[in-house]
């Protein structure tokens, strides 16, 4: 049977225990999830992609379905190459559907073979958002319950704490 894969996307910048929970979800519904850094280089980022990449490689290794990249250009085209059925995304809040509405439907006219499927994350970390995490990190806030170990560590470095 064809395996049946995923794509992850986001600026992850920085992953957080939001993240960590859609992909662990996705992978309940996937065989293979591509979790993918946006390469935007007019985005002003925090962490470099090649640091998200790295970063991620770390927070994800373990799982041997999900594999940590980068893309730059359509998504959906990203996606096709990488032979996804799917491209995962998450809903915290109706401004979150605002934002995911346009993009899953030019998406769809783009490439209707790819489905967009949208996932509510765990209440316990359906608050959570990396410019808030960044804000928090950067005025001296602890942000570790909020963040995996390694993302934890990579802030403190960055920061110079
Ligand atoms: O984590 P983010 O920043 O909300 O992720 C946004 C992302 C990467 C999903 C979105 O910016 C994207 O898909 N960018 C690729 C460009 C693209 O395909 N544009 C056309 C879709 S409307």
């Amino acid at each position: 049977m064809r395996e049946r894969i995923a794509v992850f996307p986001g600026s992850f910048d920085p992953f957080h225990n939001g993240h960590l929970d859609l992909v662990a979800r996705t992978r309940g519904m996937f065989d293979r999830v591509y979790v993918a850094v946006l390469g935007n280089p007019e985005k002003q980022s925090f962490f470099t992609v090649a640091e998200r990449v790295e970063i991620l490689g770390e927070v994800l290794g373990l799982w041997e379905d999900c594999l940590v990249d980068s893309f730059s250009g359509l998504l959906v085209e990203y996606a096709s190459s990488m032979g996804a059925c799917g491209v995962v995304r998450g809903l915290r809040s109706g401004a979150d559907l605002d934002y995911e509405m346009p993009m899953a439907r030019m998406n769809r006219r783009l490439r209707p073979e790819i489905e967009t499927v949208f996932l509510l994350p765990r209440p316990e970390v359906a608050d959570l958002s990396s410019t808030l995490i960044k804000q928090v990190a950067r005025l001296g806030g602890d942000v570790s319950p909020m963040v995996p170990v390694a993302v934890a560590r990579r802030l403190r470095q960055k920061l110079g704490g």
